[in-house]
């Protein structure tokens, strides 16, 4: 079994890096699913020293966390947003044949940004 490992930079191991199997785009459809996705500016992981490891995070310790440039990769609301158009993150839409896209149209997600950063981007209690 290949292991893949998110390396010093969050694009791989050196000779395993993910732009090694995951390329400019998605695969066409004809390929079938579990094959690798791919992404325009270059599949990748967040750097190790700046994890972004959201899973089992409670909502309102995710949404400081997310706001946090100390812990975001150095981004405030105005980058944050810009981010949201980033090529890997529109990935999220539209992952290819075999793979169900974020679950919440992006339109309505970006209603929802929009209206939260312009009320001052509040957080959850807990
Ligand atoms: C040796 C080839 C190879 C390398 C290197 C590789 N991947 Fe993959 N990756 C795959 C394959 C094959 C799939 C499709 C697996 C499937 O659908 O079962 C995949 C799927 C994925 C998926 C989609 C998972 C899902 O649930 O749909 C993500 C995310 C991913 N890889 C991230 C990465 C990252 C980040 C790196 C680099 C740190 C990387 N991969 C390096 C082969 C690779």
């Amino acid at each position: 079994m290949q292991l893949v490992l998110r390396g010093p930079t969050g694009h791989g191991m050196p000779g395993a890096g993910c732009t090694t199997c995951h390329g400019p785009a998605n695969p066409p459809g004809s390929y079938g699913a579990r094959v690798p996705p791919g992404v325009s500016n270059g599949w990748h992981m967040p750097p190790p020293d700046m994890p972004m490891v959201f899973v089992g995070v409670a909502p309102g310790a995710l949404c400081e966390q997310i706001k946090d440039p100390a812990r975001n990769g150095g981004k405030d609301m105005a980058a944050l947003r810009v981010h949201l158009d980033d090529p890997l993150v529109l990935w999220g839409w539209t992952p290819g044949f075999g793979r169900a896209p974020i679950s919440t149209p992006r339109a309505e997600f970006i209603t929802a940004w929009e209206t939260w950063a312009s009320t001052g981007a509040p957080c959850p209690e807990g």
